[in-house]
């Protein structure tokens, strides 16, 4: 836990101020805590829980935040809620009464957890914090939280905020701006017009999960033809220059009913959704490549719009939709900001940490000075585990391992054995926070192999065979295998850049389609390249990313190339792995064949009860996605 550990040490005792952040009952409850303005850690509920997406009072997650910070319950100054759950209610029972009876189904299911526990809020956080804590409880918005997760921790003193997601109170996006220690969002979009929802609709009509699928979708796309593009923007939508827009809700169900869209959608689209887990069809590609056509067309459309009304020069962005990473790295190409910054919890458990810090700078009034290269921290935020306790942990259940005490020694045993096409589980200092693996819980792999993209989807994570792997890149070798405009970088995986065309390979005969795309052999890293060229990829440096940048340097000493592939540490349906019994179970029970835990290497073939577990049992844990 280093460094940071200490200086919470030295701190407490002194006067201080300590500041919880909570996000929960919807999706993706986290907790965040900040100490004196500093961002001491942030977690999801899901990495303790092993629930996906988890939206129970994040009871675990909070037990983390205060051990890390070395407080009590009772020690906390404020505690901050993500969102106001009355206008919440309100918007919950104003769409009832508006589409009264048709909603009443949805209208009951909703209810208990309302009656339960939302309407009780003070009361359930009571009892989350062991009724520890005396003092008040402050609720900021929703919006107001994704902007303030998006510009108090962003490099900047002034920028322009927008934010985007399916809906927080009544807002479905908002823009304004942050200067110094104070944010104001001027405009709003209002449910039930979003954007988040409308990527939703399509989501769940093309067979995946809402809340989760979403990034399948986008993974989708480059599968298909934008050929519903148009009739997406003639029929579903009223879209104004300045992106807003409104819906023709005759087409989606979402206000009413249990599902996204209506009858009237499907027969506009030929037929009634595909069903989970059945085949894909050339109609869901070109749907996925459709809708992304009009994400990115609305968000450049606004982020144009914001940047006139606002003169700014730095944009930050946050709210679910800012984890469209292709929409990301038009904006970033394409301007007109010279700047941008994505909070890397983008999404829902985010709001935890933007609640924290809109207390202490713009409720407590306290000063704000940029850090550089931002105060994320690299979002390495979360719980981590010294050599002692792993040891302890790996003698417990009788693990064969190698420890290396020499860190240089390490990477290059490590190097070695990715290069030698073995698939490693990774799992080095603190959790990430936010939805993407950033080389502390990853499985690694080597990006040139021709067969790495297959033998990961289907003997690692037991996923789709369609769905891209991403890669890390050595900050300053970035621009010689990506697009990426000079001196950018993409330490949270948060952008799409295009494979450097020097880098592609020349391709013969007629272009295959559909799902065939996946078999041709497109560049020199074909495990990392998407069959439009395209890669979602992390820029790794020593400030951030400390141990994982010595094992890429390490692996481009050996072969020339750095570039590694890098997925989370996880089966599909799991959450990423957090503590060591997970990425111990999760490496025995699938085909990974080397697990690196701190200083400690453990080789599959060595472990004495590999047998024992078995793949379909740990497949059953966990819902599928
Ligand atoms: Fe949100």
């Amino acid at each position: 836990m280093g460094c940071w550990e200490t200086w919470i040490r030295t701190t407490i005792g002194a006067a201080m101020t300590a500041i919880l952040g909570i996000s929960a009952f919807y999706h993706d409850s986290a907790a965040a805590l900040v100490v004196d303005g500093r961002i001491v850690a942030a977690v999801q509920e899901e990495r303790f829980t092993r629930k996906k997406h988890d939206y129970q009072f994040p009871i675990h997650a909070i037990e983390y935040c205060l051990a890390e910070g070395g407080l009590e319950g009772g020690q906390l100054d404020y505690v901050g809620f993500y969102d106001k759950p009355l206008l919440k209610f309100e918007r919950l029972l104003e769409t009832y009464l508006a589409y009264v009876p048709a909603g009443f189904r949805s209208f009951l299911t909703a209810m208990p957890l309302w009656l339960h526990q939302k309407l009780h809020l003070p009361r359930e956080m009571n009892k989350g914090l062991g009724q520890q804590y005396k003092r008040r409880y402050v609720f900021t918005e929703h919006h107001e939280s994704h902007a303030a997760s998006a510009f108090f921790p962003s490099p900047f003193d002034e920028a322009a905020i927008l934010t985007l997601d399916g809906v927080g109170e009544w807002a479905t996006a908002s823009f304004g701006c942050g200067r110094g220690r104070r944010i104001a969002l001027s405009h709003e979009l209002h449910f039930p017009h979003s954007l988040g929802l409308l990527y939703s609709a399509f989501t769940y009509f093309c067979g995946f999960r809402v809340n989760s699928g979403e990034y399948k979708l986008m993974g989708l796309a480059p599968y298909g033809e934008p050929r519903y593009a148009e009739t997406i923007l003639e029929k579903l939508l009223d879209l104004k220059d300045d992106g807003s827009f409104r819906m023709d809700m005759s087409y989606f169900n979402y206000c009413q009913g249990l599902r996204m869209t209506s009858r009237k959608f499907a027969r506009l689209f030929g037929g009634p959704p595909r069903k989970p887990e059945s085949p894909l069809t050339q109609r869901e590609m070109d749907l996925a490549a459709s809708i992304q056509k009009v994400t990115e067309e609305i968000v450049l459309r606004m982020v144009r719009y914001v940047y006139e009304r606002t003169g700014m020069k730095n944009l930050c962005l946050a709210g679910g939709v800012a984890l469209n990473c292709v929409g990301n790295g038009r904006i970033l190409r394409e301007g007109p900001f010279e700047n941008l910054w994505i909070q890397p919890a983008a999404g829902d458990a985010g709001g935890a940490l933007g609640a924290a810090l809109f207390i202490w700078h713009q409720l407590l009034g306290n000063p704000r000075r940029p850090a550089r290269p931002d105060a994320q921290r690299g979002s390495l935020l979360g719980p981590g585990f010294s050599d002692e306790q792993v040891r302890r942990f790996l003698d417990g259940v009788g693990a064969k391992y190698r420890h290396f005490r020499d860190e240089d020694e390490l990477c290059r045993h490590v190097a070695d054995l990715i290069a030698s096409e073995k698939v490693i589980g990774w799992m080095q200092g603190r959790t990430e926070f936010g939805p993407r693996a950033l080389g502390s819980r990853s499985i690694l792999g080597d990006a040139r192999s021709r067969r790495m993209q297959s033998v990961m989807n289907r003997k690692i994570k037991f996923r789709e065979s369609f769905r891209p792997f991403a890669p890390v890149v050595l900050h300053d070798r970035t621009s010689e295998f990506f697009e990426m405009p000079p001196g950018r970088d993409s330490p949270y995986m948060l952008l799409v850049a295009p494979v450097a065309r020097q880098k592609r390979l020349a391709q013969d005969g007629d272009p295959p389609q559909g799902l065939d795309k996946l078999k041709v052999i497109r560049s020199q890293v074909p495990a990392i390249t998407h069959v439009d060229y395209s890669a979602r990829l992390q820029t790794v440096d020593p400030l951030r990313h400390g141990r994982f940048h010595k094992l890429l340097k390490a692996f481009e000493a050996k072969t020339g190339c750095p570039v590694m592939i890098n997925t989370s540490f996880n089966i599909r349906g799991e959450p990423i792995v957090c503590l060591p019994e997970h990425a111990y179970r999760c490496f025995m029970a699938t085909n990974m064949d080397v697990l690196v835990m701190e200083g400690f290497v453990l080789l599959k073939q060595d472990q004495p009860q590999a047998e024992e577990h078995r793949i379909d049992e740990y497949l059953a844990r966990f819902e599928l996605d």
